[in-house]
């Protein structure tokens, strides 16, 4: 008789994404009359730049001729694609990345819940508290976390690092020390950030402690401050303890297109063996690359013009974001995030619970957010709101929000 993997039974409830988007459809279908709009899920709205349209266009074309005609993608990534990565967000930040060290994937939560297939069960993981779900649950899905534990809404073998209004929203060095640390920023789900000196402390503390960073640098396109680092690779000694994932989705709007690479040093190592060895032989046996059309649309976001129109993107929900913070703010709620992440974190009026405010905004204003909880317990009491919705629609949400 077959065995189920029964860490998948110590999972409580479903996806955060998939529970609101139920809750959503049900809403939607008892009142159908009812305009409900979404600042929940980071799911961006504008439509792909011409640049990456022209690009995509180009390569579907390529693909109706046997001359052109591309089969399997190297597993790894196509070198052009790899190569504008390394010019553009490594070299041109200073740091030392070259192209053998970028690995070409379907995305950052593929890969933030795949690379842990290269580590041992026998790892502690140390998460920020609240997080992007994906790190934790798939850590429990392998058996790494230990039991759940219901009334603490915490995993009974995981470090979580609580990240709250006392601390701005960022973690602290544990006191326990862990093998894997994750980090994400700027971060998801409260838009707060860390300076590259910050930054430094983390990576030191790794290299000491012989831990290895998994940086999430997904948002880092809505960075707005000089002093907040793009790369944890601007940290000096982060080649021998970070890994880096890396997204097309918020930067230039592929969340339904998929695009996202991984960057593992050669020097990050375990005793002799290289991670990134590790990873490659990984990498080819389980996956068979992003498809060559969505890589030459990545490459074009590269390009002079995919650069201008997709910074136009980001100044447009970064418009948003500032609508939120400001309208929220004047109508008397505690917010944070939103000036170097297209994330805002407003604490709930009232001492509601994060689900009782999340019911509160969908049923009385018709607007969905995140529960704060939802990311972890020290969310609790607080609530996210995402700046990638329309202008319009953001503005409507903001109005309904301040007449509650
Ligand atoms: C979020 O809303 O936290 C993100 O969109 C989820 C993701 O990027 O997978």
């Amino acid at each position: 008789m077959f065995k189920i993997n029964e860490n998948y039974l110590k999972l409580p409830g479903s996806y955060l994404f998939s529970t609101i988007g139920k809750k959503v459809k049900e809403y939607k279908s008892a009142n159908p009359d009812r305009e409900v709009i979404s600042l929940g899920i980071g799911d961006v709205t504008q439509p792909l730049a011409p640049a990456i349209i022209d690009a995509l266009h180009g390569a579907v074309d390529e693909m109706s001729k046997a001359e052109t005609f591309k089969g399997y993608a190297p597993d790894l990534g196509y070198e052009f694609l790899r190569k504008a990565i390394v010019e553009n967000d490594y070299k041109k930040r200073g740091a030392d990345i070259s192209i053998d060290e970028v690995f070409i994937s379907d995305g950052a939560k593929s890969d933030s819940g795949n690379i842990g297939d290269i580590f041992g069960l026998d790892n502690k993981i140390a998460v920020c508290d609240p997080v992007y779900p994906v790190y934790v649950d798939t850590n429990a899905m392998s058996g790494r976390t230990g039991e759940y534990l219901p009334d603490l809404q915490k995993w009974s073998d995981v470090i979580y690092m609580p990240c709250t209004a006392s601390t701005n929203f960022a973690p602290e060095l544990p006191t326990e020390t862990p093998d894997i640390i994750y980090l994400c920023f700027p971060n998801n789900p409260t838009g707060s950030t860390i300076t590259k000196d910050e930054l430094q402390k983390w990576v030191d503390y790794a290299n000491k402690v012989g831990a290895v960073i998994i940086y999430d640098a997904a948002y880092e396109a809505y960075i707005s401050e000089s002093n907040v680092p793009h790369t944890i690779y601007e940290c000096e000694g982060a080649r021998t303890c970070a890994i880096e994932l890396r997204s097309f989705s918020k930067n230039a709007g592929f969340t339904g297109t998929r695009l996202g690479f991984t960057v593992i040093p050669m020097d990050l190592k375990c005793g002799d063996v290289k991670l990134n060895s590790l990873w490659a032989r990984r990498q080819g046996t389980k996956f068979n690359g992003a498809p060559y059309i969505v890589q030459k649309a990545g490459e074009a976001v590269y390009s002079a013009a995919g650069q201008e129109q997709t910074a136009k993107q980001i100044a447009y929900y970064m418009n948003n974001a500032k609508l939120i913070r400001e309208g929220l703010a004047s109508a008397g709620y505690t917010v944070s995030g939103g000036i170097n992440a297209p994330y805002i974190w407003l604490k709930t009026p009232d001492k509601l619970t994060s689900w009782e405010f999340f019911d509160l905004l969908l049923n009385k204003a018709n607007v969905v957010g995140t529960p704060g909880s939802g990311f972890g317990p020290s969310g609790e009491g607080y609530f996210r709101l995402t700046a990638f919705g329309s202008y319009e629609n953001t503005l409507k949400a903001i109005e309904r929000i301040k007449a509650l």
